[in-house]
C-alpha cells in the first residue's frame, strides 16, 4: 500500500536554540524531509533564535550545512533546498534579557500561518523563563504549542514545579513533551502488533507469558554530555522516560480508541501499578553498573572515570548501566516480571523487546527430538527494525522427529521499500496537527518520577555499589545473576 501524505496546517516553527546541536542534527533534517514529501501547507516558516549575533545569510548557511551533513545524498535535491532555505529567518534573542523579544513579536504579528509552535531546544533550566516570557510578551494564541524535551525535572518535585510553571501559561493540550522513543516506527508498531491482530491479545497475560525483557543498549559513551550525564545517570536518562514508556506500551490494556487521552490513560494505569522498588528491595531488584576501559565495537575506549577526566576526579558513582526487575500489580501481569536493562558502552547498539511465552504444559516428544524451547516474540526497535516470532518446527527431511527453534522473521527493510521516517519527523508533524498521542502527559511524567525516586533514594540509603563492567560487554555480571536467580537468561540473540 502506498503511504498517504496528509498535509499539516501552515505553521510558524520558532526554535529556541536555533543553532544548537538538536536543531542541527535532528530538527532541521526532519523538517527538510517533511517538506520534500509535500507535507507543508503555505505559508510555513521556521524562525531560529539564539543569543549569538548571526546574520540571516549565516543562519541559512548553517541550515544548508545541517542538511548536507545529516541528510543522505540521495535525498538531497537542490530545488527543494532552495525552497526550504527561504522559510528560514533568524533573530538574535536573549531569553532572560530584552534582546530580540520585540523583533520576535513583530515577526509573528505579521504571520499568516495557522499554527505557532515554540520548540525549546535549549537547556531545561531555561524552560520556565521562556514559557513565562512567551506569556508576558503576548505571543500565545489559541493555536500555539510549546515543545519541550526531557529531562522534565530531575525528581518528582522539580518535575511538578516545571509542569506548574508551564501550566500557568499553557493549557495541557498546548504542551508537547517529547519522548523521541515514541516517535520511532517500531515503537508505534507495538500498538499495531497488539491491537491490529487478534492473535496475540488472548495470550497477552500472565497465564501465557513467562516474562518480558526490554533492552536498550548503546555502544556510545558520553558523547560530550559529561556535565548533564554525570548528574543524571542511566536511571534518570533512559529508564524514567524511554524505557518506562516502552514497558507501558507492552503492558497497557487496549485503549478504546487510538486517541491521545485514551492511550495515555492506559499508560498511566500501568505506571501506577508498578510494584514500588525502594530501600527494602532495591538490592534485589536493581543492578547499577559503570563502564571500565575495554574493547568496544568502536575500538579501545576509556573508562567512564577517564572520560569524565578532571570533572569526576576518579570518584563519580554515577551509573552508566542499570538493570531492573519490575513487577506489575494487576490481573493481567501479576506473575510476569519485566526485566529492563540499558547502558552505555555495551557490546552493541540494540533496542529490543522480547516477550517469552510459557513452556508447553506437556511434551509428547522423546528426548531424541531435542529440547522444546518456549516461544518468543522479539520486537526489534533499532537497528534492523523488525519482528521475529520464534517457533518450534520439525527439522525438515528424514531421520525421525527432530525439533528446531527458528524465527518467522519479518525484517521491515525487506518487507517495505523506501526511507524509514525518523522519530522527529513524525513528532514534529504531530505537533502541527495537534495530535498528542505520542507525547507524554503531565500525570504520566509525574507518575514515572514517583516510581523512580524511591529507587534513587534506596540506592543512596543502602549504599548500593556501582559494579564495573568492561566496555564492549553486556554489563556487570550481577545483572546476569539477577535474572538467572529466577531461572531465566537475557535474550542473547541480539
Ligand atoms: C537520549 C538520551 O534521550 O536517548 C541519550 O539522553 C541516549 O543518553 C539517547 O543516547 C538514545 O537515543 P537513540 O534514539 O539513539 O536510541
Amino acid at each position: 500500500m502506498v503511504s498517504k501524505i496528509i498535509p499539516v496546517p501552515s505553521f510558524d516553527c520558532i526554535v529556541f536554540g536555533g543553532i544548537g546541536d538538536l536543531a542541527e542534527r535532528k530538527l532541521i533534517p526532519a523538517l527538510y524531509h517533511r517538506q520534500c514529501i509535500g507535507q507543508f501547507t503555505e505559508p510555513s516558516r521556521i524562525i531560529g533564535l539564539s543569543r549569538s549575533s548571526v546574520t540571516e545569510n549565516e543562519y541559512r548557511n548553517f541550515v544548508y550545512k545541517s542538511i548536507e551533513t545529516h541528510v543522505k545524498d540521495e535525498d538531497i535535491d537542490s530545488l527543494e533546498i532552495e525552497e526550504f532555505l527561504e522559510r528560514f529567518s533568524y533573530i538574535s534573542l536573549d531569553v532572560t534579557k530584552e534582546l530580540g523579544w520585540n523583533q520576535l513579536k513583530e515577526r509573528l504579528e505579521c504571520s499568516q500561518a495557522g499554527v505557532r509552535a515554540f520548540y525549546l531546544a535549549v537547556s531545561p533550566a531555561l524552560f520556565s523563563d521562556i514559557a513565562v516570557r512567551l506569556g508576558e510578551t503576548g505571543l500565545i494564541t489559541p493555536d500555539t504549542r510549546i515543545i519541550v524535551e526531557k529531562p522534565i525535572g530531575k525528581d518528582l518535585d522539580t518535575a511538578c514545579a516545571l509542569n506548574n510553571r508551564l501550566g500557568d501559561v499553557f493549557s495541557e493540550s498546548q504542551i508537547f513533551r517529547i519522548d523521541h522513543y515514541l516517535g520511532k516506527e517500531t515503537v508505534q508498531n507495538l500498538m499495531a502488533l497488539r491491537f491490529a491482530n487478534a492473535l496475540y491479545e488472548p495470550l497477552w497475560n500472565s497465564n501465557h507469558i513467562d516474562h518480558v525483557q526490554i533492552t536498550v543498549s548503546e555502544s556510545v559513551g558520553l558523547e560530550g554530555r559529561i556535565g548533564y550525564y554525570d548528574h543524571a545517570g542511566a536511571l534518570r536518562d533512559m529508564v524514567q522516560n524511554h524505557m518506562l514508556q516502552l514497558l507501558c506500551l507492552v503492558a497497557m490494556e487496549p485503549p478504546s480508541l487510538l486517541d491521545a487521552n485514551a492511550v495515555r490513560d492506559e499508560k498511566l494505569k500501568v505506571l501506577r501499578s508498578l510494584t514500588p522498588i525502594n530501600i527494602n528491595n532495591v538490592g534485589k531488584c536493581t543492578v547499577r553498573g559503570q563502564y571500565l576501559a575495554g574493547a568496544s565495537s568502536r575500538g579501545l575506549v576509556k573508562s567512564y572515570q577517564e572520560d569524565l577526566g578532571e570533572l569526576g576526579k576518579g570518584q563519580s558513582d554515577t551509573e552508566t548501566f542499570v538493570a531492573l526487575k519490575i513487577n506489575i500489580e494487576n490481573w493481567r501481569w501479576n506473575n510476569t516480571p519485566f526485566y529492563l536493562r540499558t547502558g552505555k558502552r555495551m557490546a552493541s547498539r540494540v533496542s529490543e523487546v522480547t516477550v517469552t511465552f510459557r513452556p508447553i504444559p506437556h511434551s509428547i516428544f522423546t528426548n531424541d527430538a531435542g529440547e522444546v524451547i518456549a516461544n518468543r516474540l522479539v520486537i526489534r526497535l533499532q537497528p534492523n527494525e523488525g519482528v521475529k516470532q520464534w517457533l518450534m518446527i520439525k527439522d525438515p527431511g528424514p531421520g525421525g522427529m527432530r525439533l528446531r527453534h527458528i524465527p518467522l522473521d519479518m525484517s521491515f527493510a525487506d518487507a517495505f521499500s523506501g526511507r524509514n521516517a525518523g522519530a522527529y519527523e513524525r513528532l514534529l508533524m504531530d505537533v502541527m496537527r495537534g495530535n498528542q498521542t505520542l507525547f507524554m502527559r503531565r500525570d504520566e511524567v509525574e507518575a514515572a518520577w514517583k516510581w523512580i525516586v524511591p529507587i534513587l533514594d534506596g540506592w543512596e540509603q543502602t549504599g548500593q555499589p556501582v559494579h564495573g563492567y568492561n566496555a564492549g560487554t553486556w554489563g556487570p555480571s550481577r545483572a546476569i545473576a539477577m535474572i538467572e536467580r529466577d531461572g531465566r537468561t537475557w535474550n542473547d540473540t541480539l
